[in-house]
């Protein structure tokens, strides 16, 4: 089924008939999917449909990443070279505009209250980007900033789509939104985690990366609580610095140690908790195993 929103994309591609857009769509590396399958896991009763959903989505996401690459300056996305890095940030600047474009375009298809949904989730999204630029400005240790921008970056968009999901399938969306968001939430916290915990080639990117980009994730804001008045010194002082393997052994050792990561992945399985009660009633094994994925994945 994931091979058919693919096909759909590259269908939606075509429809647009020029050659640049096509070369740079050559060089877009695929990702996980996990929006796509979302939606096809919960509208599967509406298979066709959900395929459109999921393509429209996809494209969304692939926009949006195209626009994060050129704000966050990387040379790499998933692996492969990132079009920024490719071809300059203007063409991807407007490849975003253009993936975006379309996806609007297809979704006017369908009803209005999933239009809606999925359109005021994308101003939800950039405005979760304008807070992240902003938080990285300065070392952030208020929780509860950091909840509402990961919530807006990465947990509205899945929300959106398991609500227009379930819309499409004629179930309980507002249950499903909670699940999607929950998910959303724990998603992230991973991402934070893998950061970390990662190396380079597993996961397509530099690995500890986010602190030197300026971003204090939950590990870090944890890390920061935890640790004694000269540790905070020695923490703060690397914030948004180039690190060395030294200060890198050090972080990873401290998260350990103090138990900011065993915390952060309290989090993700509670989250991961209330994600499969919110649905629970509809007993569908593969939504659990999207959240068993999520938890258990390497990249
Ligand atoms: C990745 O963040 C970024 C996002 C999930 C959202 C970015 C949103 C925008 C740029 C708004 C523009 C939206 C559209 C539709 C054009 P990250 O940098 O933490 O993750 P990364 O490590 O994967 O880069
Ligand atoms: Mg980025």
């Amino acid at each position: 089924m994931l091979n058919k929103v693919d096909i759909n994309i590259e269908k939606f591609i075509n429809d647009l008939k020029d050659d640049r857009v096509d070369e740079f769509y050559k060089h877009l590396s695929s990702g996980k999917k996990l929006r796509a399958k979302l939606i096809l896991k919960i509208a599967d009763n509406k298979a066709d449909k959900a395929v459109v959903l999921a393509s429209i989505v996809e494209m969304i996401h692939a926009a949006s990443l195209l626009h994060d690459d050129v704000i966050d300056d990387a040379n790499t996305r998933r692996g492969k070279k990132s079009i920024n890095a490719l071809f300059g940030d203007k063409s991807a600047i407007m490849f975003g505009d253009i993936l975006y474009s379309k996806a609007f375009f297809e979704l006017c298809n369908f009803p209005l209250q999933i239009a809606k949904s999925i359109s005021e989730a994308v101003a939800k999204l950039s405005i979760g980007e304008l807070l992240d630029v902003e938080l990285s400005k300065s070392f952030n240790d208020n929780i509860e900033k950091y909840f509402d921008m990961i919530y807006k970056k990465t947990a509205s968009l899945i929300e959106a789509s398991a609500y227009s999901a379930a819309f499409l399938a004629g179930v309980d969306s507002d249950k499903f939104a909670l699940y999607g968001k929950n998910l959303g939430l724990a998603f992230q916290i991973i991402d934070d985690i893998l950061d970390i915990v990662s190396d380079d080639k597993t996961l397509g990117k530099p690995s500890m990366n986010d602190y030197k980009e300026g971003k204090t994730t939950l590990p870090y804001i944890y890390l920061y609580k935890k640790l004694d008045k000269d540790d905070k010194d020695r923490l703060l002082s690397m914030f948004k610095q180039e690190l060395n393997h030294d200060d890198k052994e050090w972080i990873r050792a401290k998260m350990q140690s103090s138990g900011a990561l065993k915390e952060c992945f309290e989090l993700v399985h509670k989250l991961g908790s209330e994600a499969l009660n919110s649905i629970e009633e509809y007993k569908n094994s593969d939504l659990e195993k999207i959240i068993k994925d999520m938890i258990d994945r390497e990249y």
